[in-house]
């Protein structure tokens, strides 16, 4: 059987269109391998959400490069990058065999048979809109033996937030039926699966015939279905219908990622953010009253065109006033085509040694939040699913506790089990501990299966 690697950047949207194209490979006699050195075709799905990560690929494409020349390997190239670039990348990288935009991965087979039969170079880039797109459906068979898994629910972003490249990479916003998400999710708990992340650039704004809050509660209602969680969602589409869900559904996991970017109303009016910081406090408050103790975690970006000394302050206020449980935060990075790269030097380009300090300084007091969140924990039980052996000691074992604190145990539980879990240290990215009721003195269950049971479903 011939063997393909995929490599993939950027975030879970991509994450699932790979396996996506893993699925869709399987089908036409591919069998995915995780080390290009066995590889006979190779895929980048890429990403291009700032300058850093399109360089992080044009590293690993020349990195790919001597496996061609020895061995002939097919290079392809999908993602956001692909789509950016279309056929231009062909010409700027003449070892690159073929590039399809994140539309096309249902098509995958057909494009790499057309590659290999007809000895030729491809760009597929079309956009597909809501009349010609059809979502590709996972195959739970390459869910078998995980605890949990993602479920496209839709794509693209009809936003113009001006720093964003989004919405030239992913198009349209398209929503994936009700019903097709339904039977996804069915199918996924049938293999085992027990928690289902919906995702989207735009989650929240979904409309595949009911409204965000209504398909969270049907997916509750799928038997089996035992944590709901979802990612990527807009503040101004944070309905108070949703907010409901938070007190009515218990199913739902009380994590809530909402990126504000900036805690000044001045940038967010330039970054078209369509709410300001007052607006986004009140929502936030709300939430916080719906479900107490929900952990909260954004994006922010410092730097961005025109940002003074004063702007900057008012993140710092901002991230005091949520003290949120973990953040990510970003050095603003021109990106083609976008309104705020046009504008930057209109605005006013913040030098890079400020945005580098202020991106210092706000990380810092960042990661004391999340270690005050974590560090509370120390001496409690934490209720944890398991999914895996833990990635730095595969003796150990991994899961999430409801608010997605990240937990490493001493246990025996498996995959796919709930257990509770003593907390005896923390750092700010990470809880560590012991299994409710288990003894680490005594040899583990049938010597060392379970370690050999959990490292095939890593
Ligand atoms: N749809 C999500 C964001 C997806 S992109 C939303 O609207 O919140 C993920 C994060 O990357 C963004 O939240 C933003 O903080 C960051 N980002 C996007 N474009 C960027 C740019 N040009 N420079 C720096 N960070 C950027
Ligand atoms: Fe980008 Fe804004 Fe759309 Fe998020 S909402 S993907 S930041 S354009
Ligand atoms: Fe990157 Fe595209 Fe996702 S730009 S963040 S891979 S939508």
């Amino acid at each position: 059987m011939r063997k393909v690697f995929i490599h993939t950047f950027g975030c879970q949207m991509n994450e699932a269109d790979s396996a996506r194209m893993v699925e869709a490979l399987a089908r036409a006699g591919w069998a995915a391998t995780s080390t290009a050195e066995e590889a006979d075709l190779v895929i980048l799905n890429t990403c291009a959400i700032r300058e850093k990560s399109e360089q992080k690929i044009l590293s690993a494409l020349g990195r790919y490069r001597p496996l061609k020349l020895e061995r002939g390997v097919r290079i392809g190239v999908g993602g956001c990058v692909a789509q950016q670039e279309k056929a231009r990348l062909l010409k700027k990288v003449p070892y690159v065999d073929f590039v399809f935009g994140p539309d096309q991965v249902g098509r995958l087979p057909e494009i790499v048979r057309r590659v290999e039969e007809e000895n030729v170079r491809l760009a597929e880039t079309e956009w597909l809109d809501s009349s010609t797109y059809v979502f590709p459906q996972a195959d739970p068979e390459f869910a078998r033996g995980r605890a949990t898994a993602f479920v496209t629910a839709m794509k693209g972003c009809n936003n113009v937030c001006s720093f964003c490249i989004v919405p030239y990479t992913r198009g349209r916003e398209v929503s994936r039926p009700v019903d097709e998400i339904l039977d996804e999710v069915r199918r996924l708990v049938d293999v085992g699966v027990r928690e289902i992340t919906l995702i989207g650039q735009n989650v929240n704004s979904y409309a595949g015939g009911v409204s965000f809050a209504e398909l969270l509660r049907r997916v509750a209602s799928v038997a089996g279905v035992q944590r709901i969680r979802f990612t990527t969602s807009h503040p101004h589409d944070l309905s108070d219908e949703l907010i409901a869900v938070f007190a009515e559904e218990p199913k739902v996991m009380p994590h809530f990622h909402l990126p504000v970017q900036s805690g000044s109303d001045a940038v967010l009016v330039r970054m078209r953010r369509s709410y300001t910081v007052d607006w986004y406090l009140d929502r936030l408050e709300k939430l916080r009253a719906a479900r107490p103790g929900i952990a909260i975690t954004t994006d922010i970006i410092v730097g961005f065109p025109g940002e003074t000394d004063e702007d900057f302050q008012k993140t710092l206020d901002l991230v005091e006033r949520v003290r949120y449980e973990n953040a990510y935060s970003f050095i603003y990075s021109p990106r083609p085509r976008t309104a705020a790269a046009r504008h930057m030097h209109e605005w006013g380009v913040v030098p890079r040694e400020t945005a580098v300090a202020r991106l210092v300084r706000l990380q810092a007091r960042l990661r004391e939040h999340s270690l005050e969140y974590y560090a509370s924990c120390i001496g409690t039980q934490v209720e944890v699913l398991v999914e895996g052996p833990s990635r730095y000691d595969p003796s150990r074992r991994f899961g999430r506790t409801p608010e997605n604190r990240v937990v490493n145990f001493d246990g025996d539980a498996e995959v796919g089990e709930t257990v509770m879990v003593l907390v005896e240290e923390a750092t700010p990215n990470s809880l560590s501990g012991v299994q409710v009721g288990y003894d680490r003195h005594r040899p583990a269950r049938g010597g060392d299966s379970n370690r050999v049971r959990l490292a095939v479903v890593a």
